[in-house]
């Protein structure tokens, strides 16, 4: 390069407008949130649909890896929300129809959701089947969590169900999600999954 050629150090700008985020963009904070999860969430829902086929004493491995996996998942979307109240995404552009608005507004809202209320159904259904992270399941492996109830048949069932069922539903949400940010890009060849890269 030319020594008087200025290196460019922000993004190409055409007509006042960011080439690479034409529809804006996340924090980079906001897209570590988003892109660590992603791994995590797949592992968890991996191990959670395999757990009841793997015996023996990998069967305690791997509770301690789905269970330590999912509360990471927890204190992530946590730590993501409250990012989110102090950096707010960008707005959505306003070529959106509104049918796209609300669609995208809902699966993004049932994700979060689902980030905080499945881990926590998790966590009470271990304790509820008087199954605490401790020993074996300890969290990360070496961190016991102390046993905070007595064990519940019938309340450690029904939130087992209830797990269960969001596990079952995760997948397809999911499949939404990356099927609306597939759609944007490849078909609609809008600025939508640029935003979150
Ligand atoms: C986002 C986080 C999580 C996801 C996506 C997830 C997903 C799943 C899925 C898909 C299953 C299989 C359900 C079935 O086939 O009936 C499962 C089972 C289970 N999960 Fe989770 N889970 C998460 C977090 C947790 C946490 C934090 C704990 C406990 C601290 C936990 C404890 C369990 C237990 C005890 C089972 C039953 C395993 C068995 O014996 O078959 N999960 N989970
Ligand atoms: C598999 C687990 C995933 C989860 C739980 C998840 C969750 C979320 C959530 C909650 C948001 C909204 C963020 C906010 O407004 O604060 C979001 C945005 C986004 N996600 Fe994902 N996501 C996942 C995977 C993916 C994948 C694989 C892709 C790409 C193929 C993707 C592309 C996007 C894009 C482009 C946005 C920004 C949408 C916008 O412009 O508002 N996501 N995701």
């Amino acid at each position: 390069m030319d020594q008087t050629t200025p290196v460019p150090t922000a993004s190409v700008r055409i007509r006042g407008v960011d080439a690479l985020h034409p529809d804006g963009q996340y924090s980079r904070l906001a897209k570590w949130f988003h892109w660590t999860t992603v791994p995590l969430l797949f592992l968890a829902l991996a191990t959670g649909v395999t757990i009841r086929f793997i015996k023996d004493d990998a069967k305690m491995d791997f509770y301690a890896l789905h269970e330590s996996t999912g509360l990471i998942i927890l204190v992530l979307a946590l730590a993501r929300l409250a990012w989110r109240g102090f950096s707010a995404p960008p707005a959505l552009p306003d070529h959106l129809p509104p049918h796209m608005r609300l669609a995208a507004h809902a699966v993004h809202h049932l994700l979060y959701a689902a980030l905080i209320v499945q881990p926590l159904l998790g966590f009470f259904t271990t304790n509820a089947y008087g199954f605490p992270l401790a020993g074996e399941t300890a969290f990360l492996g070496f961190i016991d969590f102390p046993k905070f109830m007595e064990a519940h048949e019938t309340l450690a069932f029904v939130l087992h169900w209830a797990h269960s069922l969001i596990g079952w539903a995760l997948p397809v949400l999911i499949a939404a999600h990356i099927g609306g940010a597939i759609y944007h890009h490849a078909l609609r060849k809008d600025g939508t999954l640029l935003r979150m890269l």
